[in-house]
């Protein structure tokens, strides 16, 4: 998939792997319509896109993702202004296990919303001309990462979603691909709440843990994640894949299969 003149969307796309993932898209020549929760942010970050790529190229629209209603409103208005999206990225993820319902409602409904809500306008059954989903996962939704339990079932789930509709896509036809993209600790504001007691609640007493782990996993820049998600967006074949990417490289992740 050639990016340029593509739609895009993504969600908690002002700061950190958002903000970098919105660059590479504008960077190979797509639109983006920007969707977070943090106006202000919002506003300066589009402002800035102005200046590099020119003032239609991006969109910045306030959105809660656990929002139904902003959710809605937000892909309307990227419809009417830049047209159908090509490519929606739900990014935004938060980790708080003291309220850890808030976590599930961002990281594992804020993505089935996002994912349901674009299906409308990208789904070929449906009159939509296909695209490409990817969903923010994590390394943590892979494997365990003690400290912060619910933070790893909600990504653990990202990923089974993720896969089971890359299958639905394909044995209905909706033209659409669906891929996880599940990156190691990368340097972005979301790391210190591993460290914040308030976050991390019952488990404080595994901070120290989490610390040896990034020192074990080191720690990836956004751009290097940025080039990774380019593949999943691009490259036709991939549909149902997560893509792990690691410091020392990056994979595609073998599953057993079901059906
Ligand atoms: N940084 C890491 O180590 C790492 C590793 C793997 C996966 N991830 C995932 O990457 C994604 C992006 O996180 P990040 O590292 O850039 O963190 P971040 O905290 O820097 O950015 C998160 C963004 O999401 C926005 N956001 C939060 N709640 C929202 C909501 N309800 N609706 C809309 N936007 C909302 C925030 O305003 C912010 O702009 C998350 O899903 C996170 O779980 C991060």
């Amino acid at each position: 998939m050639a990016l340029v003149g593509k739609i895009a969307v993504v969600t908690g796309a002002v700061q950190g792997l958002g903000k970098g993932l919105s660059e590479i898209l504008l960077q190979n020549g797509a639109k983006v319509a920007l969707l977070d929760v943090n106006e202000t942010e919002g506003k300066s970050l589009k402002e800035a896109f102005d200046k590099q790529y020119g003032p239609d190229k991006t969109l910045f629209l306030k959105c809660n993702v656990e929002s139904e209603e902003q959710f809605k409103a937000a892909l309307q208005k990227t419809v009417q202004t830049f047209g159908r999206p090509d490519i929606m990225c739900n990014n935004a993820g938060i980790i708080n296990e003291t309220d850890w319902e808030k976590a599930v409602s961002i990281n594992l409904m804020g993505v089935v919303r996002g994912t349901y809500l674009t299906l409308e306008h990208m789904n070929k059954l449906t009159g939509g001309q296909g695209g490409v989903v990817v969903n923010v996962a994590s390394m943590a939704g892979l494997g365990p990462l003690p400290s912060i339990p619910v933070y790893t079932a909600t990504k653990h789930g990202v990923v089974g979603f993720t896969r089971a509709m890359a299958a639905a896509s394909d044995m209905s036809g909706y033209g659409i691909r669906f891929n996880a993209l599940c990156p190691a600790f990368i340097q972005t504001d979301i790391i210190n709440a591993m460290y914040t007691p308030e976050k991390v609640g019952q488990f404080t007493h595994l901070i120290d843990a989490t610390k040896k782990l990034m020192e074990k996993f080191g720690m990836l820049q956004v751009s290097e994640v940025a080039k990774q998600f380019l593949q999943l967006v691009t490259d036709e074949t991939k549909n149902g894949e997560a893509l792990m990417v690691q410091c020392k490289g990056s994979d595609y992740v073998t599953f057993p299969s079901l059906i």
